[in-house]
C-alpha cells in the first residue's frame, strides 16, 4: 500500500462534479455535465475532444480562467472553484504555465525577452531571468533565434518560445490547449516531442487538449471529452 501511494505520487488536480452551464438567453447551454478528474503529480494526461466538446472550457476552468457552475476544483491542495479561492491561493503565477494554440507573444519583444517576462512579472531579478531564460531558449532549439522578434520566428519556433515561456516559472502543471492546432505535421510532431521530453525531464505536470488523436502514444493517460464527461479512451 505504501509503495503504491509513492509510486503514484499526489494528485495535483482533483476535478470532481464539475458542471459549467453557458446561460445564453432563454437556452442554457450545458458544457460539462459532470466530469471528474484526478491528475497524479509528475503523469502526463490527454483529453481527446471533438471540436465544441467543452475542451477550452475544462481547461480554462481548471486554470483558474473561469468560475464553474458547481463542482470542485482542486489544484495542487488549493480549491480554486471561486474567484475568492483563487485569490487566496496567489494561484495562476505560481502553478501554472500555459501553452494555447496561438503563441501570444509579444511582437515588440525578442524570443528572450518574451520567455524572460513571467520571471520578471514573478519578481524575479533581470540578469537570473536572462540567464534561466536562455537555458531554456536552448533547451527548445531556439539559440540561435533567441534575438528574433515573434514576426521573424516560423510557427514552429514561435510554439516553442511559448513552450520555454510557459516553463520558466518552473510551474507545477504545464495546461495546453491544442498547443499544436495551428502547425504543419512536421513542426507539430516536433513542438509536441520537445514538450513532451520537457516536461518529464522537468518532472511536471502536464494537461493537454486536442482533438488529434495520435497524441495519446505520448500521453500516461488519454480520456474523450463527450456529452459533458469524460471517459476513458
Ligand atoms: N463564453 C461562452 N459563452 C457561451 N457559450 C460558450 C462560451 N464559451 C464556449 N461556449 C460553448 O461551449 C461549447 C464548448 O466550447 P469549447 O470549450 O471552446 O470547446 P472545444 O475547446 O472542445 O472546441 C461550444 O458549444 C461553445 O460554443
Ligand atoms: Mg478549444
Amino acid at each position: 500500500m505504501m509503495n503504491e501511494t509513492k509510486r503514484n505520487g499526489r494528485d495535483i488536480v482533483a476535478v470532481s462534479r464539475l458542471k459549467k452551464i453557458y446561460r445564453m438567453g432563454p437556452e442554457d447551454v450545458v458544457v460539462l455535465e459532470n466530469v471528474n478528474l484526478r491528475v497524479a503529480e509528475g503523469t502526463t494526461v490527454l483529453v481527446l475532444g471533438e471540436s465544441g466538446s467543452g475542451k477550452s472550457t475544462l481547461l480554462n476552468l481548471i486554470g483558474g480562467l473561469d468560475s464553474p457552475t458547481d463542482g470542485v476544483i482542486e489544484v495542487s491542495g488549493n480549491r480554486i472553484s471561486t474567484v475568492a479561492e483563487r485569490h487566496l491561493s496567489g494561484y495562476r503565477n505560481a502553478i501554472i504555465g500555459f501553452i494555447f494554440q496561438f503563441h501570444y507573444l509579444l511582437k515588440d519583444f525578442t524570443a528572450l525577452e518574451n520567455v524572460m517576462i513571467p520571471a520578471l512579472i514573478a519578481g524575479r531579478a533581470a540578469a537570473v531571468a536572462r540567464r534561466e531564460a536562455a537555458a531554456l531558449i536552448a533547451e527548445v532549439g531556439l539559440a540561435h533565434r533567441s534575438d528574433h522578434s515573434p514576426a521573424e520566428l516560423s510557427g514552429g519556433e514561435r510554439q516553442r518560445a511559448a513552450v520555454a515561456r510557459a516553463l520558466i516559472n518552473s510551474p507545477e502543471l504545464i495546461l495546453a490547449d491544442e498547443p499544436t492546432g495551428n502547425l504543419d505535421e512536421r513542426n507539430a510532431s516536433v513542438v509536441l516531442a520537445l514538450l513532451f521530453d520537457l516536461v518529464r525531464k522537468m518532472k511536471k505536470t502536464m494537461i493537454m487538449v486536442t482533438h488529434d488523436r495520435s497524441v495519446s502514444r505520448k500521453a500516461d493517460r488519454s480520456y474523450v471529452l463527450e456529452h459533458g464527461a469524460l471517459r476513458d479512451l
